[in-house]
Parts: structure tokens; C-alpha cells; sequence
């Protein structure tokens, strides 16, 4: 892709230089001026000019013209309100106008004091109104979902957020009803808004007229610090702003990190974050004293309990592993039983692909990509959302979106991506050196992983030592870390034959009747450390709200002493010992707040993908996947239960026809003598001879299925 040539424009009697073609606004802000916007937001696509807040005054053009609109050529003189009297009194006109029906109820706006339309009011606006009569009403709030509420008459009709949901999420629910000054922001049909990114038209919002439900009335800007941290809940690691007031998180808002999630977040990363209050949360340790009876116990009688459960397990250790442990807790805890107690052993929550590292490159390659091939079984948006959103651009600006990298044209291109999402990538290095990837800048394989971090989880492991041996038979002690891992169903199994069972959990209820011994787990809004993102990128947790209890790197570095086993409560220490051996040294203050990929490494031989296992079997192919909004947090945040997915399975084109099913039909699901009933949904995304069924509905179907109506 060429460079345009360079242009020159006046602004305000300042020359600036920028390529040709950029937007007028930028132009301005490259010479230092601002031209105050409500309507433009490049991100959003192509300017639409409707609220005329950015009037210039362009040399040669008869009226008045909006700059959002505009770009630079060579020669252009433009005058802002800062200079042109006319574009002055045109903005103050257009406030003028907005603030006809916009309500002025500034104090009890959750948008005062961090709101545009106040903000440009005060810098731009007329000093006082000149309007008698009474201003438009409605219902407030008007529910859009259990998460968003819409107070109409503080809309000012820029139309970011129809945009967002027609033009970036793509999924077409909320509309602009009725015409000229009768115009109001409905969803379609007026269904609740439900779609995974539905949040972040409240970000967008320029004034106060679509809120967070959970946010609504709970803080003044004036009350608040922003954290900046990283999102824990997916493996894509976006970038956010936890607020919180009085030491609780009251809302997460985007950071923009432009290679990894252009400013946006999914509904999970946004909403969930209150699953830190839960009402079952652990404050305690807790220990059992009947088969489903326990007792609070005090950290250093439960530390006490640890180091005999330790000690008697004569070296038959096992530890599941969730993928939310931070880089430097799961360091602590391999260090500590690896070198204070020998033999142990480790269930890691993902499969890593080391191989990998030689074809990485930012998340945002995937917007600019010619050809992007998805691989795998699961939905993209279910595991890793924000990569959907990346390839939803891509194909916008021209990419096509593939099943499959047969062909020479994928081949041939410069400039494809891979991106496999589910089970099965150990096959991806291989295929990714065959079509030359690590050679083509502006290509990249990713592989979506299924947790937040098992990527790094199992950089510390291997950083603090040896390879694990087999699985001891029995297991003397389980230790399950983490509320993903004691969620997980082949946990509860390996618990069933364990003598004895420690676990490391934020919630008491799943934990009741198995556990002998629960240790009150973080989140990781509670955390400071480091996660590594499916880009294979170090970024850092900066703890936004103080936990319940010591966190994990405090308790395992006292538990450490009692085995002579150095080990700092301090991530920066702890991270530092990682770091010479698994990230080249790199220092903890210097992975920043918009944390750098590193460039890819040379890997030498790419693995060869062993042969597919499919299991053999009679009717369709079942595939089970883990729906974005389910899991402990999800569970423990009631507004985001109707993003839930309903009892449903979801057909190819092909066998629907075949079997005579059509979307919304009840249909039986039978395998293994089990039958469940479920609502068909025909996927066009779904090869022939598959089905899938959100994990918590197929838990009883075996690895093949008959569907029947
Ligand atoms: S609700 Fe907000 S974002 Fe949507 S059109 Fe109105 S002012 Fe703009
Ligand atoms: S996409 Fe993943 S990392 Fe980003 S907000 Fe959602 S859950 Fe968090
Ligand atoms: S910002 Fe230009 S018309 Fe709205």
C-alpha cells in the first residue's frame, strides 16, 4: 500500500503538513486547534455530518462547511471558530439548537462532568437560552436491556450508536424510528438489545442518553479513580479503565489499545466485573468439619492446615490450573512444590503452541488483511470476541472471510491471517510455515485459547522448572486453583479419587461437600501481575480494589518459609525471577500501560500436526463450546443472564434441509440413551455433518448425536 503524498493546509494561519486525504479534524489536531465534534468518530466509518457542531470556514466555499466531512488538499485555508467569527456564531447556533429539547438536567446526569455536550456547551455555547416554552418529555428510562437504559430526551440524534450497531457490530438492533425532528433511538421491534458488544454504544453515547444500568446514579466524576488495567475474562486482553469509588469497582470502561481492541469491549468485559461482591463470596478460609459442614478458620490455622496437607501427601501431588492465575502466582505456586516438596505434577489449562510465536504479530493485522481463514469448530465471538469484531473490518474493507486455506489464492496473498478457534491448533504452525506467514509482513496464525491467560500460566510453569511427571496414582492431594478449574467437570473427577482436596476459589457454593480445605481466591480487578494475551502479549494487572484477604503471591510466599523455599510476596521480585528466564529480562516497570508486542522469534523446526483424532461414531458430530457469557462471573451478575445462550442447537444449512428443520423448532437431541430437547438454529457458519450446543446443554450427549424433530 502507498503512502499519499503530502499536502499542505492553513488552519488558522498555522501551516500543516499531513498526507492527502486526512480528515480535516485530524489536519487541525496535527497543528495543535480543535475543532469541537459530537457526530465524528472515525471508527465508526465513513463522517456523516448530522450534528454540524464542527463548522469551518473553508476559503472558496460559499457557506459555512462541516469539517468532519472534509479532507485535506493541497492549498486549503481553513478558518475555525478560533479565528472566523462566522464559524463561531454557526456553532453557537447549532448548540443553540440541540439544546432546544436537550433537558439541561446536568446535576442528576450521570454524564455531568464527563459529558461533551456540557464540556462544548460551556467552551462554544450561548450563555443562556432563549427559549420560553417547555421542552420535549418521555418515559425514563426507557430499559434498552437489562444492561443499558435510555433517557430519550438527552438524545441529540448523532446517530453513534445505530452506527456502531449497524456498522461495527454488525448486528443491526438498534435503529433510528420515525423521521425529521419526530426521530427517536429505538431497538428493533422493541426487543431488549442483545448482542455481545451492546455496551459500548453507552461509551459512544456523547451525552447522557444511554447509561449503564449498573452504573446509573452510583458516583460522581469528581468521586472516582480510574485503574488502568486489563480485562481478565477472555484471552484477547483488552485494555480498560476500572472506576471505582469508595474501594469498589463501579463500572470498567475501554483504554483503547489500538492493535489489540480499537477501543472496544464485549458485554463480559464490561458488565461482569460485579462478580467481585457475589453474595457467596469466600473472606475466609474455610475448613470442613462434617461432609458438608464447614468452619471459618484463621489464615494462620489455614496455612497451618496447608503445610500438613503438603506434607502428607507424600510428593502425590496434582494442580489443576484455571488460566486466570497470574503469570507471577502461578510462578509462585510451581516454585514453591517443585522445590519444597519434589515430586508434583500440573493439569495446565490449555495446550500452548510455543511454535506459534513465529508468525505473531498484532490483533489489528487482521483488519488490514486480504484473506482471512477461520479454522475450528467454535464460534470466534464466543472465545475470544473482540478478534469477531477485527474480522467483521476485514471483510468491510474488502478482505474475504474463508473456511478453508486450500486454494492459491490464499497462497498467493501478502496478506492472510489464520485464525483458528477451538480445539485442534496444534495444527496451525505447520500450516502457517506452508503458506510462508512468518515471511509476509501484514500475515499472522492465531490461535484463540480458551482462558485468559494459559499462556502465561504455562510460561511459569515451565520457568520454574523441570517437566512435570505423569499424573501420581492415587492423587494424595488435588489442588484446585481458581474458580474455572473447580468448575471444570474433569476436576470434579480427579477430586472424586483424591485423598485429599485443597482448592483456591472466590465462590462458596460449587465448592460444598468436595473440598477439604477452600482458600479465598482473587479476581483479577483485586491483582497486580502480568497476563500474556493470544497475541502472545506481557501487559500488566494493576490491582483496582483491595480483596477480601492476602492475595495469593502474599500467602504463598509465608507458606514458602515453612519449606525453606525463597519466594517474594512482590510480583515486581517475582516477576523479575520469570522474566531473565522466559521474557528475555524485560524489566516489570517497563511493560507499561500499553503494553508492546515483542517481535516474532525464530522457532527453527515447526512441529508436524499429528492426524486428526475424530472420534468414530453414528449421526452428527457434536461440539460442545463454552459460551462467552456463562462461567462463575457470569453466573454471579444478574443483569447479563439474558445474554445467556437458551437450550439450542445449531444445524448447517445443509442437514437442516435434509432432516426438515427450520430455526425455532423444538428438536430431539439423542446419543448415549440420552435424549434433550432443544430449539434448532440453522448456522450458515456450520459445515455439513456437525452440530453445536452450548457446553452447559451437552453435558449428557456423547460425542455424536441423532436430532429429530
Ligand atoms: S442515544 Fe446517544 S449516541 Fe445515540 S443518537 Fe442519541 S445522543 Fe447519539
Ligand atoms: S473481549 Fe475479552 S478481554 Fe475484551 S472485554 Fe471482552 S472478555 Fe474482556
Ligand atoms: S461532527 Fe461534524 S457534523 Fe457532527
Amino acid at each position: 500500500m502507498s503512502t499519499p503524498e503530502p499536502v499542505t493546509v492553513t488552519i488558522d494561519g498555522r501551516d500543516v503538513q499531513v498526507p492527502k486525504g486526512t480528515g480535516l479534524v485530524e489536519t487541525a489536531l496535527a497543528a495543535g486547534i480543535e475543532i469541537p465534534v459530537f457526530c465524528y468518530e472515525p471508527r465508526l466509518g465513513p463522517a456523516i455530518g448530522a450534528c454540524r457542531m464542527c463548522l469551518v470556514e473553508v476559503e472558496g466555499m460559499p457557506k459555512v462547511q462541516a469539517a468532519c466531512v472534509l479532507s485535506a488538499q493541497d492549498g486549503m485555508v481553513v478558518s475555525t471558530a478560533q479565528s472566523s467569527s462566522e464559524a463561531a456564531e454557526a456553532q453557537n447556533a447549532t448548540l443553540e439548537f440541540i439544546l432546544v429539547n436537550h433537558p439541561l438536567d446536568c446535576p442528576v446526569c450521570d454524564k455531568g462532568g464527563e459529558c461533551p455536550l456540557q464540556d462544548l456547551t460551556f467552551r462554544w455555547g450561548p450563555g443562556a437560552s432563549r427559549m420560553e416554552f417547555p421542552k420535549r418529555t418521555f418515559e425514563k428510562p426507557i430499559p434498552i436491556s437489562p444492561t443499558i437504559a435510555l433517557d430519550r430526551e438527552r438524545c441529540i440524534l448523532c446517530y453513534r450508536c445505530t452506527r456502531f450497531s449497524e456498522a461495527v457490530a454488525e448486528d443491526g438492533q438498534l435503529i433510528a424510528e420515525n423521521r425529521g425532528a419526530a426521530s427517536v433511538i429505538a431497538t428493533f421491534q422493541d426487543e431488549p438489545y442483545r448482542a455481545p458488544f451492546s455496551g459500548n454504544i453507552i461509551e459512544l453515547c456523547p451525552v447522557g442518553a444511554l447509561t449503564s444500568t449498573q452504573y446509573r446514579f452510583e458516583a460522581r466524576p469528581w468521586e472516582i479513580q480510574n485503574v488502568p488495567t486489563v480485562c481478565g475474562m477472555c484471552p484477547v486482553g483488552c485494555n480498560i479503565h476500572a472506576t471505582t469509588r469508595e474501594g469498589k469497582v463501579k463500572r470498567i470502561l475501554s483504554r483503547n489499545h489500538p492493535e489489540i481492541d480499537q477501543g472496544w469491549l464485549c458485554d463480559k468485559g464490561r458488565f461482569a466485573y460485579a462478580h467481585v461482591r457475589a453474595r457467596d463470596r469466600i473472606a475466609d478460609p474455610l475448613k470442613r468439619i462434617g461432609p458438608r459442614r464447614y468452619e471459618d478458620v484463621s489464615w494462620d490455622d489455614a496455612l497451618d492446615e496447608v503445610e500438613r496437607m503438603l506434607r502428607n501427601a507424600g510428593g502425590r501431588i496434582v494442580t489443576a490450573l484455571s488460566g486466570s492465575e497470574t503469570v507471577e502466582s502461578a510462578y509462585a505456586l510451581a516454585k514453591l512444590l517443585r522445590q519444597g516438596l519434589g515430586a508434583h505434577s500440573a493439569v495446565l489449562p490449555e495446550e500452548v503452541e510455543p511454535a506459534l510465536d513465529a508468525f505473531r504479530a498484532p490483533l489489528a493485522t487482521i483488519g488490514d488483511a486480504e484473506i482471512v481463514v477461520v479454522l475450528g469448530d467454535e464460534p470466534v465471538v464466543e472465545r475470544a470476541p473482540i478478534v469477531d469484531l477485527w474480522i467483521r473490518a476485514a471483510r468491510r474493507n474488502g478482505a474475504q472471510v474463508l473456511a478453508s486455506a486450500d486454494g492459491e489464492r490464499v497462497r498467493s496473498s501478502e496478506r492472510v491471517v489464520l485464525i483458528w478457534s477451538g480445539p485442534g491448533g496444534e495444527a496451525l504452525p505447520a500450516l502457517a510455515a506452508g503458506l510462508g506467514i512468518a515471511d509476509k509482513p501484514g500475515s499472522a496464525a492465531f490461535h484463540l485459547p480458551q482462558t485468559a491467560n494459559g499462556r502465561g500460566v504455562a510460561d511459569a510453569w515451565a520457568a520454574a522448572g523441570d517437566a512435570d511427571p505423569e499424573n501420581p496414582e492415587p492423587i494424595g492431594l488435588l489442588i484446585v486453583s481458581g474458580d474455572e478449574a473447580v468448575a471444570n467437570p474433569a476436576v470434579r473427577a480427579m477430586a472424586e479419587q483424591a485423598e485429599s482436596v485443597l482448592a483456591i476459589s472466590m465462590f462458596r457454593t460449587p465448592l460444598i461437600g468436595w473440598t477439604d480445605l477452600v482458600l479465598p481466591g482473587t479476581s483479577y480487578l483485586e491483582r497486580d501481575g502480568t497476563y500474556v494475551n493470544l497475541e502472545g502479549r506481557l501487559q500488566r494487572l494493576r490491582r483496582a480494589v483491595i480483596p477480601p484477604g492476602p492475595d495469593e503471591l502474599a500467602w504463598l510466599a509465608k507458606l514458602a518459609e515453612r519449606f525453606d523455599v525463597e519466594l517474594s510476596p512482590y510480583p515486581s521480585q517475582v516477576f523479575a525471577e520469570i522474566s531473565a528466564i522466559a521474557y528475555g529480562g524485560l524489566d516489570y516497570g517497563l511493560v507499561g500501560e500499553h503494553a508492546s508486542l515483542p517481535p516474532p522469534v525464530e522457532v527453527g523446526d515447526v512441529p508436524k500436526p499429528k492426524a486428526a483424532e475424530t472420534a468414530p461414531g453414528q449421526g452428527l458430530r457434536l461440539i460442545p463450546y463454552r459460551p462467552l457469557f456463562s462461567g462463575p462471573a457470569v453466573e454471579r451478575v444478574p443483569q447479563l443472564h439474558f445474554q445467556r445462550p437458551g437450550p439450542e442447537v445449531e444445524l448447517s444449512p445443509d442437514d437442516a434441509q435434509r432432516l426438515g428443520v427450520s430455526s425455532g423448532q423444538q428438536v430431539h437431541v439423542r446419543s448415549n440413551g440420552t435424549s434433550v430437547e432443544l430449539r434448532a438454529r440453522v448456522s450458515r457458519d456450520l459445515a455439513p455433518g456437525a452440530v453445536r450446543v452450548p457446553a452447559p446443554h451437552a453435558a449428557d450427549l456423547g460425542t455424536h448425536v441423532e436430532v429429530s424433530t
